[in-house]
């Protein structure tokens, strides 16, 4: 007997994954009311979704790294396309962010997106050593992604996403306006990254979609909590690429709600899981912020398509999901459903996670359990961090072999570098000097390609004139002149006086006068072998003359080569073609990338260098005093999520000159003076510098780029200067 439920064909394992959704399916699903929620369980909620904000808001210094890291890549995009400005939007500009929220920046463009620019973005991606890199060239807007490499924080970068930042600025005077909307969609955000309906490439629902549903139902309170932003007579219509939007958006100051909601966060929250859980809003309705409520599918013309998740996770696998399942109304983009890039089974886990906990808070659940993470794995503490780990088992010996190793390896990669840009300069400059002289001479050679043209069509032209001439002469078997002396004669004696003593016969006279039209006709044949003769000696000189010219072009081009070559030697062994340019352009764009490769590799070593520095000078001066070392118990620089504890931004604490001045006197220092100092060029920037004019020039400009909040060895600083250059 098969397993499957009759009812809705689900299998055990299905049943077991949706349980809700599965009773709910069958009819035996019973939710409770709104009002058996306990005010204990209210309270708790609202207990810890303040503690939620605690710890799991982004601190002070992921703040700062992130503007760090936004600032850096804005310098980099901006300085690479000068038409271009680089823009935040979504959580992180509108402040609706947890620490595992991503960083969302637009490249917005004035003029036109030059082609290729993804790829561009990609390239220089890389050689900022970005990691797990990710075009999509395809989407709705081109977006790349990757991970700071330092940081851990996960990047989107857009191409011309001119809405999205509208629709932070919405979310951004949502939040403005009361408290309790920020914190709850914060509450709500968490709860769904825990219970893990909150990716949409995975197919639920994504942040942006969590964050409507969580304002709608603050729309929908009684009195609201949130206001509608976008009512009001005065529309303000704007195109983006080609297409009229009305983005209108009131201003937070003036708007006054009144009567004025004073529920609790607590019961906002649970507020929200029964507005789409028990009272499942979806069937015959669409989420509409723009409008403060629910409007109807029918309205918005959006028809429940089939197949429903709960029949397309039936059917075989990527069925996809009918349109308009858990339709979201986007609030500028009307015709964008945020349901859209769900699939069948996050549909339904999607359904099932807020069944789910409306029966746990009805059951007197902890808000811990409510959040309880369904993949615990994803969300644990990353460990502690010790940047020195595996040097501090090793002898001074070892350390000194490492850095030797590190030494050898720099100067080895510095000479393969030099060589490689040698080698690929020399590349270009051969397809240049090749195009040119292609260039130069192309004249010439168009010319000749022209004569070469004619002469064949020619000679066959010849070739048919002297057939035409020869076969008539073959025919006629008379030159023109001897025929013509003979019609003269018949004539003659035709038309001449008749001497009565020799009459002609009849008969002769009969001859005579078939010979002279006999004649006529053969002189009518012989004119043509004549006028085909003609046309053939005509021609004759013709070619003549091309062959001559044809000479005349080699011998100059011939001379313009050997003028060429006095001034580039180097093409002395190449024909002038495109193809030899072409391998010339092939070789230089490969040895590009090994070289950006290698660069990468370059970098890598002398942080690493200054890592081994930073580690001898430690280990042989150790602080009496300070005990907290990183990796050391109770010390140790805790990595978060996003790992972006390890940021430092360059204006917290010390300036990198105090602390280098204190390292060259041999005093003690902290971690985060090393910190600072291996961000600014590690010790050995201590026994180099010398203060000139320059080098103070340089501090003013390293002081001014602290107070933009930068840190030090980020960007082109990590390059060498030969390396910006190319
Ligand atoms: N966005 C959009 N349309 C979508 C998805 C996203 O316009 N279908 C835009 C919105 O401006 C949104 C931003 O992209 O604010 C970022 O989306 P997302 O990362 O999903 O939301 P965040 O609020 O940034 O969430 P998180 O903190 O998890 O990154
Ligand atoms: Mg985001």
């Amino acid at each position: 007997m098969s397993d499957e439920c009759k009812v809705t064909g689900f299998t055990p394992q299905q049943m077991a994954r949706w349980p809700h959704v599965h009773k709910h399916l069958t009819g035996t699903l019973e939710l409770p009311n709104l009002e058996s929620i306990s005010e204990e369980v209210i309270l708790n909620i609202g207990e810890g979704i303040e503690a939620m904000l605690k710890t799991e808001g982004p601190t002070a210094k992921q703040l700062k790294a992130r503007a760090g890291l936004f600032q850096h890549l804005k310098r980099t995009l901006e300085r690479r396309f000068k038409n271009a400005t680089l823009q935040q939007f979504g959580s992180s500009e509108s402040g609706l962010t947890l620490q595992a929220g991503d960083l969302d920046l637009c490249l917005q463009f004035k003029g036109d997106v030059p082609a290729k620019t993804l790829r561009q973005v990609n390239r220089l991606l890389k050689q900022h050593d970005m990691e797990d890199i990710v075009m999509l060239p395809r989407a709705k807007v081109p977006i790349i992604k990757f991970k700071d490499e330092r940081t851990k924080i996960p990047v989107d970068i857009s191409i011309n996403n001119t809405l999205a930042l509208h629709n932070t600025e919405l979310l951004k005077r949502f939040s403005a306006c009361d408290d309790r909307i920020r914190t709850l969609i914060l509450a709500v955000k968490h709860w769904a990254l825990r219970r893990d309906v909150c990716d949409a490439a995975s197919g639920t629902f994504s942040s942006y979609a969590w964050t409507l549903l969580a304002v709608q139902s603050m729309q929908r309170t009684n009195p609201p909590v949130a206001p509608i932003l976008q009512a009001g007579k005065e529309r303000t219509m704007v195109e983006v690429e080609g297409q009229t939007y009305d983005l209108t958006m009131g201003e937070v100051d003036s708007l006054v709600l009144d009567p004025k909601n004073n529920q609790s966060i607590g019961e906002l929250f649970v507020e929200f899981i029964f507005q789409y859980a028990a009272a499942w809003p979806f069937k015959d309705n669409v989420v509409s912020v723009r409008t403060g409520d629910f409007v109807t599918r029918k309205s918005k013309g959006w028809k429940y398509a089939t197949p429903r998740a709960e029949k397309a996770i039936l059917m075989e696998k990527k069925t996809r999901l009918g349109l308009h399942s858990l339709p979201i109304e986007d609030p500028f983009d009307l015709n964008h459903d945020l349901s859209r890039v769900l699939r069948p089974a996050g549909a339904l886990d999607v359904q099932e996670e807020l069944f789910k906990a409306c029966m746990a808070m009805a059951s007197g659940e902890r808000w811990g359990t409510i959040v309880d993470a369904k993949h615990p794995d994803r969300f644990l503490p990353v460990e502690e961090f010790d940047l020195f780990a595996d040097l501090r088992t090793q002898s001074a010996v070892e350390v000194a072999a490492l850095v030797k190793e590190n030494t050898t390896a720099i100067e080895a990669l510095d000479e393969r570098m030099t060589a490689l840009t040698e080698e690929r300069q020399h590349n270009i400059k051969m397809s240049r000097a090749l195009r040119g002289t292609i260039e130069e001479t192309s004249d010439l050679r168009n010319e000749l390609r022209t004569i070469v043209r004619t002469l064949r069509p020619r000679s066959q032209k010849m070739d048919e004139l002297q057939k035409q001439r020869d076969e008539i002469n073959k025919r006629v078997g008379l030159p023109l002149y001897r025929i013509n002396e003979l019609l003269s004669d018949v004539y003659l004696q035709l038309t001449g006086e008749i001497d009565l003593f020799q009459v002609p016969s009849l008969r002769r006279e009969e001859d005579q006068f078939a010979w002279f039209f006999e004649l006529q006709a053969m002189h009518q044949e012989a004119t043509k072998a004549q006028d085909a003769h003609q046309a053939f000696i005509a021609l004759l000189k013709e070619q003549k003359a091309a062959v001559r010219s044809l000479k005349e072009n080699e011998k100059e081009q011939q001379k313009h080569k050997t003028e060429l070559l006095e001034a580039e030697p180097m093409l002395k062994d190449l024909d002038l073609n495109f193809s030899d340019a072409m391998q010339f352009d092939k070789k230089a764009h490969k040895l590009m990338k090994v070289i950006d490769q290698r660069r990468q590799e370059l970098r890598r070593l002398r942080r690493e260098k200054g890592r081994l520095d930073a580690w001898v000078r430690i280990s042989s001066n150790p602080s009496p005093h300070k005990g907290n070392h990183r990796g050391q118990k109770g010390g140790g620089k805790k990595r978060t999520k996003s790992g972006s504890a390890d940021w430092k931004p360059r204006n917290n604490g010390p300036r990198p000159e105090e602390v280098q001045a204190r390292a060259a006197s041999g005093e003690t220092f902290s971690l985060s003076d090393l910190d600072i100092l291996l961000n600014s060029g590690g010790f050995n920037s201590v026994t180099q510098k010398k203060t000139t004019a320059k080098s103070s020039r340089r501090q003013e400009r390293k002081k001014k780029a602290n107070a933009r909040g930068l840190t030090a060895h980020r960007g082109v600083r990590s390059q060498s200067k030969k390396g910006q250059k190319d």
